[in-house]
């Protein structure tokens, strides 16, 4: 029998998928926040988390070209990856100028052991990878988004402060998008459900992560 916790993610998620008059999923919620001590894990070491989140934004591009790559024949896949790809770009752009105005160079690439563990889940055969690489990358942009969201409301006024609040509007737009197009491809009930395991899987990993200044 699956841990109490995990029943009770699991009934909130279910309460917690949104569908509008057309039954498209238009909206779901996390299984759990954020832990309270990683906002204050980020601020201790404001200069490695900008390393790490110039990484996430050159990953995030180099996702968007990967998946546009893969699906040539799907045109609504390519116009989102194509415009996603050079946004998240530009927000790599931006980050460098935040770490070049403190003398910091960027730090080299290193597996993010959230991103890895939800690819994890990701299933291989043709008829469920779209749906679960659309959905996976909702969730991480949820996720960035409650993140970004948290730090944007503890940073003191200022430049940074200014940036993470367009950040947090773009990560909106960004889940939003993944969603858009997994009800594109797929009916709501095989979207819902498949939601639904997954966000029970990324709260499990969300839980099982030690907490870093980093974005995961
Ligand atoms: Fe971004
Ligand atoms: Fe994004």
């Amino acid at each position: 029998m699956a841990p109490l916790y995990l029943i009770q993610i699991t009934t909130s998620i279910m309460n917690m998928t949104a569908k509008n008059a057309q039954n498209r999923v238009v909206g779901f919620d996390l299984g759990i926040a954020s832990p309270i001590g990683w906002v204050d894990a980020v601020m201790q070491d404001f200069d490695g988390f900008l390393q790490d989140h110039a990484s996430c934004e050159k990953k995030a591009s180099g996702m968007a070209l990967s998946m546009l790559a893969h699906y040539p024949d799907k045109p609504d896949i390519v116009a989102a990856m194509g415009d996603l790809a050079v946004e998240e770009l530009s927000h790599f752009r931006e980050v460098l100028h935040l770490l070049g105005a403190r003398n910091i160079s960027p730090a080299a690439d290193v597996k993010d052991p959230y991103i890895n563990a939800l690819n994890q889940q990701v299933r291989r055969a043709p008829e469920f990878f779209l749906l679960d690489r659309l959905l996976v990358a909702a969730i991480v942009e949820k996720r960035g988004h409650e993140r970004f969201n948290i730090l944007m409301h503890t940073l003191p006024e200022g430049p940074d402060k200014h940036f993470y609040e367009a950040i947090v509007a773009s990560e909106e737009r960004h889940y939003q998008l993944f969603l858009h197009l997994a009800n594109t491809y797929f009916d709501s009930e095989t979207l819902n459900s498949r939601l639904s395991e997954l966000l029970v899987l990324e709260a499990e990993i969300i839980r099982a992560l030690p907490i870093r200044a980093a974005l995961h």
